[in-house]
């Protein structure tokens, strides 16, 4: 009993650079896996993905899907495919009215050690291009989003919120890495990047409520997309609040782009999830909602917005460190906003 007590201590405590992975994970993606710094006023922590089940049920649009076979689990998830045109309209829907702030909504604050106990809320999927590139994607899982303060209004919050980092690696060595920040993002080449205790692993920062990530501690103007700036209408937060170590409470997977297959490292974590095309969140309330509220009808200045898709939409299989999505792909070599 003493023996093992002591065996866990010894593993929460193991430095952060000795985290462990299952057999199979290539060790840079350890090595180099991001750490991050969560707001020093975030209220919306890190949530386990499977929770994120229990507490919703998936509409059609607005339409309880009544005639599933299973209950929805991590393992079955994709079934959902079957419905609102290829599970594109299917909406994972909060059970509870999100206005009376259930607990669930909250996450899990990370403690000393950075982990979120109890809680995986970290997706790790590996993507060998073959060519001597892989990339590492670094998924972060919420189950909600405070999109902030405009014009003295909130607006943007929604259920369910993913977000992640990219390291890109040739050879093994990590070249460049990708934080991504509401529809885009921004790319850093890996060595101007902050690194944890001067050591290997980049150091993300991520925003109060949207959760965006940031190469920086500070505030990023966004309003203009693909160009932040110190300040502006638009803002996110970023600063050393709660430190959260993702890949200490994360399932890993491998993903073969050419059959589009993932597969978990350690044999037994569900994987079907990931095939899931619908959302983690509610569809964005109806105009006569009485939750509702917006600034003008002006699409982006809903109160309440579409919850998000998950990992499988963005692009695993992508050809630069930024998403092939028509903007152009900056790898910045100065750190910055
Ligand atoms: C952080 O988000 C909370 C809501 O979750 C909000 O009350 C607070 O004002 C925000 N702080 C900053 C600096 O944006
Ligand atoms: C579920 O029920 C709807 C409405 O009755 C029907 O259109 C649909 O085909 C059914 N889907 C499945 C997978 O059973
Ligand atoms: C769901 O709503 C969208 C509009 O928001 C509409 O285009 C789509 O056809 C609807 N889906 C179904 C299955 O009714
Ligand atoms: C995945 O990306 C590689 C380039 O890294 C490309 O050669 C391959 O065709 C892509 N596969 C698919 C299925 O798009």
């Amino acid at each position: 009993m003493l023996s093992l007590l002591l065996f866990a201590a010894l593993a929460l405590t193991a430095p952060l650079e000795k985290r462990q992975a299952p057999s199979g994970v290539p060790a840079f993606a350890v090595t180099y896996a991001p750490v991050a710094y969560l707001h020093s006023q975030e209220q919306y922590f890190p949530s386990d993905i499977g929770s994120q089940l229990a507490h919703t049920e998936p509409r059609v649009n607005y339409t309880l899907i009544t005639n599933i076979s299973d209950p929805l689990s991590l393992d079955n998830l994709d079934q959902l495919n079957q419905f609102g045109r290829g599970g594109q309209d299917v909406y994972l829907t909060s059970v509870d009215d999100i206005e009376t702030n259930p607990v669930w909504l909250d996450g899990v604050k990370p403690d000393s050690n950075g982990l979120t106990d109890g809680a995986i809320s970290s997706a790790v999927i590996v993507n060998d291009h073959k060519d001597g590139v892989v990339d590492v994607f670094y998924f972060y899982f919420y189950a909600y989003d405070f999109g902030g303060v405009y014009f003295n209004r909130n607006i943007g919050n929604h259920v369910g919120d993913w977000e992640y980092t990219m390291v890109r690696f040739r050879s093994g060595k990590p070249k460049a890495i990708w934080y991504s920040q509401h529809s885009n993002g921004q790319a850093f080449k890996y060595p101007v990047v902050e690194k944890y205790n001067g050591g290997s692993r980049p150091v993300v920062y991520v925003a109060n409520g949207t959760h965006a990530n940031y190469a920086v501690s500070g505030t990023h103007d966004h309003t203009i997309p693909n160009i932040n700036l110190p300040n502006g209408a638009v803002q996110d937060y970023t600063d050393k609040g709660a430190f959260w170590d993702p890949i200490a409470s994360a399932y890993w997977f491998s993903y073969d782009a050419s059959n589009g297959v993932f597969t978990a490292y350690d044999g037994s974590t569900p994987t079907n999830w990931l095939k899931y095309l619908g959302r983690w969140g509610d569809k964005q309330y109806a105009d006569s909602d009485p939750r509702q509220e917006d600034i003008l009808d002006i699409p982006g200045l809903y109160k309440y917005t579409n919850g998000p898709t998950g990992p499988e939409d963005k692009q695993l299989n992508r050809t630069k460190v930024c998403p092939d999505n028509g903007n152009l792909c900056i790898v910045r070599f100065v750190l910055g906003p």
